[in-house]
């Protein structure tokens, strides 16, 4: 049958992502491909104990139909720890989502009309661009140093495209560079936004993941006239299979968002809802936090130093203060599926950073991942790597 698919649905079924894990995930390789948390950190036996506790003493009410806006107490729960990171709002203003994916999908679906401008940071969260281009976006990109996006850029490409609707910036060890904006450059970015009139999306997942530097407010925590959507999630300060993630938005724009969630899901899992808020009433989550910080700390430092000593001098290389991801560049023309290929004649894998740009890539760049591997595996692993990366430049250097 030839199916009539909406513009909307992508025209091939390529997945090049799902590809590079399929061969990563083969034993002998040591795949720093993936970007998921740590398991052996996940409460497990703390959780089971909340969920029969909620079969127990609220499981009616826990496994009927509720309200789109999301269990009040977990909300409650959410608008106190958004004041400890700097953000003073409301139950009002927050909204539970299936996931930041839901709620990066819901706001792309509340405002861009196809055609409009989605200004995003250059390279950034692949499923955000897929989201973003399946309703229709033309995408531009902003480049970005060790601070972030730049803000010159930026404003060139605002002026550029008097059609943005919203910029979409993951300020805090971002996905894939684990690079963090600097506290001027957050400032800066509301200014433009309010002298060009658009939204910013501010998806911050890794925020609280922070193992070294200085704790940054968000940008939500700068501004006056409701204009940036944040947007926060459980599954990496808890577990991603819960799938529950929260939007801190203006009081107009929740209302949106809750008739657009109730069209999408109706609501997000009424259970998993009271389970988290049970777990956090009676654990401590913020000191469940600090376990992740102080692994996931430890394992970038190994895979830094690792770095240091087996990369050729002139790879450049993120040195994140938190989240899960390192980003490589790799100097002169290199050609990164060749070097891809290369490394797994060696065991080790990465995601190339190709489908993390929004339009042309840059050669020679990709994504490691450190949040799940044990540190003698980093090592190997990294040793591996650093004799790809110089098998592989040495042969462009003969080309
Ligand atoms: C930058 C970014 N945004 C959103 C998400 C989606 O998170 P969730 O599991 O809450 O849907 C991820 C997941 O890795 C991410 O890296």
């Amino acid at each position: 049958m030839n199916y009539q698919f909406s513009t909307r649905v992508p025209k091939t079924n390529e997945d090049p992502v799902g590809n590079i894990l399929k061969v990563a995930g083969s034993s002998d390789v040591i795949s720093f491909a993936g970007g998921l948390p740590a398991p052996e950190l996940f409460p497990v036996e703390a959780l089971k104990k909340v969920t029969n506790e909620v079969y127990d003493q609220e499981g009616r009410s826990a496994l009927q139909y509720s309200i789109a806006a999301g269990y009040p107490k977990l909300r409650e729960q959410i608008v106190a720890r958004m004041a400890q990171s700097g953000i003073n709002t409301t139950v009002d203003n927050v909204m539970i989502s299936t996931g930041s994916q839901q709620s990066i999908d819901l706001t792309a679906k509340m405002f861009i009309n196809p055609g409009d401008t989605v200004i995003v940071e250059q390279p950034t969260y692949l499923c955000a661009l897929d989201v973003f281009r399946s309703y229709g976006a033309n995408l531009v990109g902003v480049e970005m140093d060790d601070d972030g996006m730049k803000m010159m850029a930026l404003e060139t490409a605002l002026q550029a495209h008097p059609n943005t609707k919203f910029i979409y910036t993951i300020p805090s060890f971002q996905n894939p560079t684990g690079r963090t904006m600097s506290v001027a450059r957050r400032q800066k970015v509301i200014e433009l936004a309010e002298k060009y009139d658009v939204i910013i999306l501010e998806d911050d997942p890794y925020g609280a993941i922070r193992f070294a530097g200085t704790a940054v407010a968000p940008i939500k925590h700068f501004d006056q006239s409701g204009r940036v959507i944040y947007m926060s999630t459980f599954s990496k300060i808890l577990a991603p299979g819960m799938r529950l993630g929260w939007i801190v938005a203006d009081t107009a724009l929740i209302k949106k968002f809750t008739l657009m969630k109730q069209s999408a899901d109706v609501h997000s899992d009424n259970l998993t809802q009271h389970i988290v808020a049970r777990f956090m009433a009676e654990y401590d989550i913020d000191a469940h936090i600090q376990k992740i910080q102080s692994v996931y700390g430890q394992r970038e430092r190994v895979m830094v130093a690792a770095m240091a000593e087996h990369f050729p001098a002139s790879v450049h290389y993120s040195r994140p203060e938190g989240g899960l991801f390192i980003w490589v560049e790799i100097p002169g023309n290199i050609d990164t599926q060749a070097l891809f290929e290369t490394c797994i004649a060696h065991n080790v894998a990465f995601v190339p950073g190709d489908p993390f740009y929004p339009n042309a890539a840059t050669p020679g760049t990709f994504r490691l991942n450190y949040s799940t591997m044990a540190e003698d595996q980093i090592k190997i692993g990294i040793e591996r790597l650093g004799t790809a990366i110089k098998e592989t430049m040495a042969n462009a250097v003969k080309v």
